[in-house]
This record gives structure tokens, C-alpha cells and sequence, in this order.
């Protein structure tokens, strides 16, 4: 897709024009309806197959998240009736340039790899707004562009199955994008993981036949002085469960399970691209979490890359072991300033929380609020959970420092509260995205799949956070 921020209209494009409920009266005559589904109160209509009048409710209310949603249905809808060239006009709207291309570009990713796509891709796209806002709307677009753009790339890695994606062809993908941007990139592999102790990494990798990396990415944007941002991704290329094993009912959708480590690498890459003058450094450890012969199981007690020693209750509760060794990796070795984990880490958040918004827990306030910042400005809904020494007493172990589950009770927060031990004083945050990273279905403008989720709010951290 090519996109063009002009002052001057594209005459050959379908026009895309925003209208509020207020506006209803200025609405051409005659228009057909072609899609109803969008909220709240916005309608998307086609006239005449040169304009798309696109609703956006209440003028009041109208948010970049509206912009966000609306571009993408209406993007969609033209999609589908085979219209690859649009003229967004956005002379009235400029503060939401870059929401309208993020709706736009994130609306254009469907997942084609083995099954081509009914609808066609857009071709070209030109985005309007007045002269005065020209340079500003291009900045900020272009940038959207830059985000949403990687988004779909890791969309795609983050869709491919277990038998074609796993920890050995994440790290190669990883390094051949990460070259591309200028990022230094290394993979510790099987041998080197075992070498420097990675306990945790190692014992979930140890039931597959494809043995399990650690991708290290190094964006060197500050001083050599300044200690790095760590963003730390779970990539279970695939969760079987292990010994404690999953009921085979959806059990394909733990393809999804790196959803976590697809958002550090596409993090990682827009920040290398923006060329942010920070360090910061992304932890992918990958694994494929099976039942092999030499799985690890319950009753192991298995020490992490920190020394600390965990009793395994349930090897389904995979997530936190690969985490753990990748958190104190960052502590000790890389000697973060701050740590933000993403992860698809438990199905208790989803009970907790839905498909609505991800847990958010944090071990410093600062933290807590640069990110509930960061989210809330590119949609990506976080909310904050706690934490109370009662998830600790859940974890405790007779035989070790740990257990790595603490049950059916409280079970997003007592998975947090085990994280947060391996980070210790190291200010540090963790996202479950385990039911917002990926859809089964469609929904909205989103293809089914991984939605990218989190991507967004650890590159707008990222940007801002000191
Ligand atoms: N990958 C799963 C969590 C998950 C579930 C992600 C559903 C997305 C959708 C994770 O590894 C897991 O199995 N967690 C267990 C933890 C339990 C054994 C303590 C869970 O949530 O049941
Ligand atoms: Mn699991
Ligand atoms: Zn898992």
C-alpha cells in the first residue's frame, strides 16, 4: 500500500469523508447503505461508488480511537467492493491523521499465507488535510504508517502454525528484520542457553524436538552509559501443556501462544526504525512447550538463570519459566533500568477481564502510569490489578523458593506476582495479553488472527518514558 499526505484531493480515488451525527443534514442525498455494523452510531455508506460517508456519532465524543475504528470498517468496506484507491479527507480532523492511517494500514492485513484473500489489498491511499497542517499530519502519519506497518509484519509471524514457525525459524526471521533496521541482534542457542544456565528456558524446551533460543535484540539509540529499557516477550511457539497436558478442545489456538514475543520484536523494530535516542533491548525467549520424553514435569525443581529455584506444580504454566530466566537475564546481565514483560500468560486474566482490555501489574507507580498513558493514547486498553502478599503465600514452595503455579485462585495474579519476584528491586511491569492478543473470529476492522497487541503501547512507552 502506498500512502501520499497531500493538501490536494486524489480525483481518481473514492472519497472517504468523516461525518458526526450533527452533521447528518450535510450527508449527499440518496445514499446506499452498505454496512451497519459499526459503533457507536457511525455509518458507513457508499454514493454513488465515488464517495463513502463515514459516521462518527457525536462530535463531543469523537476520540482517536473513533478515527481509529471508523477508517478501518470504512477501509474494509471498500476492500470488499473491490476499491483499492481512497482519498481519505481529513482537512477537518487533522489532530487524527495518524489514528486514520493506524485504522487504515491495521485494516489492510488479512492473513494469506496458505489461503488467499477474497478481499484485495489496497493499493493507494491519499490522505488530505489542509496546507497549514500539512507538515505536522505528515510527521505524525508517516509515523503511524512506520508502527502499523511492522505491526502487520509480526500479525504475520505471530499467525504462522507450529510446524513452520518455531523457536529456531523466530530467531531467523528475528535476525533477517532486525538487520534490515539497523538492530543489533543475538540468538543464544541451545548450547549457549545451557552453557550461562537459563534453567527455566531450557526445562520448557526440553519436551520438543526443536530446541528453544533466546533472542536478544539491542537498540543503542542513548549514550553507552544509559542503562537500557527491557522489553521482555513470551514466545511458546507452541503450548501443548506439556506433561499437564491441554484438553485437545481449541488447543490450535496456542499457535498464538508467542503473541507476546511477536510484539517485543515489532516493538523493537519500529524503535529502530523511528531511530529513538535511547537504548533499549528486547528479550524474546522461545520455546515449544510439548510432551516429549525428556519433558520436564511435575515435581521437577528446576533453577533459573538468577539461581532462584522453582518447584514445578504444572508444566502448562510454561510462560513464566521462559519469562523468568529472560527477566533476570535483563537484571543481572543487562542491567535494565526498567523491565516490561508481554505476555499470553493466563487464561484467568480473560476470566477477570475479557477480550476487553489486558491485566496490567506493575511493581512501581511510575511505571504503572507511563504506561496506562502510553495505552490509552493508541487504544490499546490496559487495566491495572494488584497485588497483595496473600499471591505470594500462593507460591510458596515446601521444597524451593517457588512453585510455578499457585492454582485456579487468583491465577493472573499470583502468575505476576511470580514474575515480579525475578525482577527484585529492578522497576519492572507486566501485561497479560493472553485475551487480546489474538481474535478467532473477524472483529471490526481487525482480521482474525493475532491483532498485535501491546506493540503499540511499548513503542509509545518507549518514546516517552525516562
Ligand atoms: N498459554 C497459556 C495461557 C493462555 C490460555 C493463553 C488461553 C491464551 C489463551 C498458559 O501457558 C497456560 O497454560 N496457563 C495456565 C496456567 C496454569 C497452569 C497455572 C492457565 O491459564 O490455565
Ligand atoms: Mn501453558
Ligand atoms: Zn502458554
Amino acid at each position: 500500500m502506498k500512502l501520499i499526505i497531500s493538501s490536494r484531493a486524489d480525483a481518481g480515488a473514492v472519497a472517504m469523508r468523516f461525518f458526526t451525527s450533527e452533521e447528518r443534514r450535510k450527508l449527499p442525498p440518496g445514499i446506499t447503505e452498505l454496512e451497519l455494523s459499526l459503533k457507536p452510531a457511525s455509518r458507513v455508506f457508499l454514493h454513488g461508488e465515488r464517495l463513502l460517508c463515514v459516521g462518527l456519532g457525536e462530535k463531543g465524543k469523537v476520540t482517536a480511537d473513533t478515527v481509529r475504528h471508523a477508517a478501518g470498517a470504512a477501509a474494509l468496506t471498500l476492500k470488499r467492493a473491490g476499491r483499492t484507491r481512497l482519498c481519505v479527507h481529513m482537512e477537518d480532523w487533522p489532530q487524527f491523521a495518524a489514528a486514520a492511517v493506524e485504522g487504515i494500514v491495521l485494516a489492510d492485513y488479512r492473513n494469506a499465507d496458505f489461503k488467499p484473500s477474497r478481499v484485495p489489498a489496497l493499493d493507494h491511499v491519499t490522505l488530505v488535510t489542509g496546507s497549514r497542517e500539512l507538515p505536522a499530519a505528515r510527521a505524525a502519519a508517516s509515523r503511524s504508517e512506520t508502527i502499523a506497518t511492522t505491526t502487520n509484519l509480526i500479525r504475520g509471524i505471530a499467525n504462522r502454525p507450529g510446524n513452520v514457525l518455531y523457536p529456531a525459524t523466530l530467531a531467523e526471521e528475528a535476525r533477517w528484520h532486525a538487520k534490515k533496521f539497523g538492530l543489533r541482534c543475538t540468538i543464544l542457542d541451545e548450547k549457549k542457553l545451557r552453557a550461562q544456565r537459563f534453567g527455566g528456558i531450557l526445562a520448557v524446551g526440553e519436551g520438543s524436538a526443536r530446541p528453544p533460543r533466546l533472542i536478544v535484540l539491542e537498540h543503542r539509540g542513548g549514550p553507552p552509559s544509559e542503562p537500557p529499557l527491557a522489553l521482555v516477550g513470551k514466545a511458546v511457539t507452541f503450548d501443548t501443556g506439556g506433561i499437564s497436558i491441554k484438553p485437545a478442545g481449541e488447543m490450535e489456538k496456542m499457535i498464538w501462544d508467542k503473541c507476546g514475543g511477536a510484539a517485543v520484536l515489532g516493538a523493537m523494530l519500529a524503535i529502530a526504525q523511528l531511530g529513538l535516542k535511547r537504548n533499549v533491548i528486547g528479550l524474546i525467549p522461545a520455546a515449544e512447550n510439548m510432551p516429549g520424553a525428556s519433558a520436564y514435569r511435575p515435581g521437577d525443581i528446576v533453577t533459573c538463570y538468577d539461581g532462584k529455584h522453582v518447584e514445578i506444580i504444572n508444566t502448562d504454566a510454561e510462560g513464566r519459566m521462559i519469562l523468568a530466566d529472560a527477566i533476570g537475564f535483563a537484571r543481572k546481565h543487562h542491567r535494565a533500568a526498567a523491565i516490561v514483560d508481554v505476555a499470553t500468560l493466563t487464561g484467568a486474566c480473560g476470566i477477570a477481564l475479557g477480550e476487553a482490555a489486558a491485566g496490567l501489574w506493575s511493581s512501581d507507580d511510575r511505571l504503572r502510569d507511563a504506561l496506562l498513558a502510553a495505552s490509552k493514547d493508541c487504544g490499546e486498553r490496559l487495566w491495572p490489578m494488584p497485588h497483595y502478599p496473600e499471591y505470594d503465600d500462593l507460591i510458596r514452595s515446601e521444597v524451593a523458593l517457588l512453585k510455578n503455579s499457585g492454582g485456579r485462585m487468583a491465577g493472573a495474579c499470583t502468575a505476576a506476582a511470580f514474575l515480579r519476584t525475578f525482577a527484585e528491586k529492578t522497576p519492572w511491569a507486566h501485561l497479560d495479553i493472553a485475551y487480546t492478543a489474538f481474535r478467532d473470529k473477524e472483529s471490526g476492522a481487525m482480521a482474525r488472527g493475532a491483532t498485535g497487541f501491546a506493540m503499540r503501547t511499548l513503542v509509545e512507552l518507549a518514546t516517552r518514558w525516562r
